[in-house]
């Protein structure tokens, strides 16, 4: 890794107050979100795509619906439920309205078969 790129992964680790671990692999479904809480955070919404895992925030930017719970995963797009809202579970940007902000996405970090995101500090 050249000096550049090993001091903006330092920059970013220094953003990163801790590890969370959220659920096992084994309990993720292909294409079923799923809720996670998280003490002292806002809960997330972990899905399972292929090989690889997403999290986001779990609370809609419309309104107060769960993701998680009540969202319907079509390929990395999460539908809303409760207004046909729709995010990139990758980056979290609006895919349809009347969802105009976007959500959270999150690092995701796979560790002895464990799902764990990484929380920015404050
Ligand atoms: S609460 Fe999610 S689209 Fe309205």
């Amino acid at each position: 890794m050249q000096d550049a790129d090993q001091e903006r992964a330092d920059r970013r680790m220094d953003d990163v107050d801790s590890l969370c671990r959220l659920c096992a692999l084994g309990d993720l479904t292909e294409g079923q979100p799923h809720r996670v809480e998280i003490a002292g955070h806002d809960p997330v919404a972990v899905y399972k795509v292929g090989a690889e895992v997403f999290v986001t925030d779990d609370t809609c930017s419309h309104g107060k619906a769960s993701l998680g719970d009540e969202g319907e995963l079509d390929g990395f797009t999460i539908i809303c439920t409760w207004h046909d809202g729709a995010f990139d579970i990758r980056t979290g940007e609006v895919r349809a309205l009347p969802c105009a902000q976007p959500i959270r996405a999150y690092p995701v970090i796979l560790r002895d078969g464990l799902v764990h995101i990484a929380l920015p500090r404050g």
